[in-house]
């Protein structure tokens, strides 16, 4: 098969981004730009994202974007062999602005389009980095999703676990906010962890020891409120302990529930000589949770990949390259594709 050269856009929450990605003949991928533009600043006075202020940011900034993108790679839009953009799961207005985009681009061009679910780029991004064979296991922990899944193929998952309230993200974000911390809160609430007693505060392990995959982190948010409201006001010490005592009760609920997993996908496919757990989003890049994630790996027989944080967390590489794998085996979208708010792998 030639080489083929794919445009990616992400607007489906907070970052705007724009990716050319390449994927060789052999199956391998080579990213030949990557070009991402966090909203932060815009949604932290409000404590989180502003739906509306993330359409509008997405809406100015996009076509700059894609333009350095292309002019970095050194390239023109007549090079270009596709075009990929999330269409969902997200934020509505965000998704409609790339997906819309995409689609002209499509239509100016005679491209394919490639209208991609968030969670499917997630979940493929191992394999633009280095041949990942089907199926592995992926840890999928974000701002908005807490799943495992069994990738089997391109456009081939099954979900053996979920949150069945708040995403992980969003638990050490809410967390934050209660300790008056900044937005995002995670990586404030790792920093502050470091300096704290991980044993002062014994806050539930929601879900642990029970059947299945799933997770629960609203239990654990609700024990952080008591433990803040009896305390205050809180001192600096305290804080410290809230945020090691609250990612020691995430930790070993994530033992828990991986170690299931793990056992779980060995049980299914006892053939699969070396197992992969693949965890992806941006609480993979929390190291203690990292250390747990080993740990589990190491007692169930499993290589654990962690793409580097930059390809974790949302960029349109992902994009682009789960767009080239699709495309590749024939799996084009029409120009009347929708955006979907909500859009379960
Ligand atoms: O994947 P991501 O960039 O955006 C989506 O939600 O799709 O993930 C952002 C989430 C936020 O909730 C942020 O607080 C969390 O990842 N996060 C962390 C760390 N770095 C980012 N959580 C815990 N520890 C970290 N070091
Ligand atoms: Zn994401």
């Amino acid at each position: 098969a030639p080489d083929q050269t794919i445009l990616g856009i992400e607007t489906s929450c907070d970052e705007t981004a724009a990716a050319l990605v390449r994927r060789h003949g052999d199956g391998s991928g080579e990213i030949l730009a990557n070009i991402v533009l966090s909203q932060i600043k815009d949604h932290a006075p409000y404590g989180g994202v502003v739906p509306e202020i993330a359409a509008r940011a997405h809406a100015r900034h996009l076509d700059r974007l894609i333009a350095e993108a292309l002019t970095s790679a050194n390239l023109r839009l007549a090079d270009i062999d596709g075009i990929a953009a999330t269409a969902g799961p997200g934020l509505i207005g965000g998704l409609l602005v790339g997906l819309t985009t995409a689609k002209a681009l499509a239509l100016a061009t005679g491209k394919p389009l490639a209208a991609i679910n968030h969670l499917e780029a997630h979940a493929l991004t191992p394999r633009l980095l280095g041949p990942v064979e089907f199926p592995y296991l992926l840890l999928l922990i974000s701002g908005g999703h807490t799943q495992i899944q069994i990738v089997e193929g391109v456009g081939r998952y099954r979900r053996i676990g979920t949150t069945i309230d708040d995403a992980l993200g969003e638990a050490f974000d809410k967390t934050a906010k209660l300790l008056g911390l900044p937005y995002p809160g995670g990586p404030k609430v790792e920093e502050l962890a470091r300096q704290g007693n991980p044993k002062r505060f014994d806050f539930p392990r929601p879900l642990k020891g029970r059947e299945g995959c799933n997770f629960s982190f609203s239990g654990l948010k609700t024990a952080v409120r008591e433990a803040v409201d009896d305390l205050r006001p809180l001192g600096e010490k305290d804080i410290a302990d809230i945020c090691a005592s609250f990612e020691a009760a995430v930790a070993e609920t994530m033992r828990d529930r991986l170690g299931r997993a793990l056992k779980f996908f060995k049980d299914t496919f006892p053939e699969v000589r070396q197992p992969v757990l693949v965890v992806a989003g941006g609480v993979a890049a929390n190291r203690t949770l990292k250390a747990a994630f080993e740990e589990v790996c190491r007692r169930g027989g499993f290589s654990l990949l962690v793409p580097p944080p930059h390809l974790c967390t949302d960029n349109a590489a992902m994009v682009a390259w789960a767009g080239a794998e699709r495309l590749a085996i024939g799996l084009a979208d029409p120009l009347d594709a929708p955006a979907k708010a909500r859009w379960p792998l």
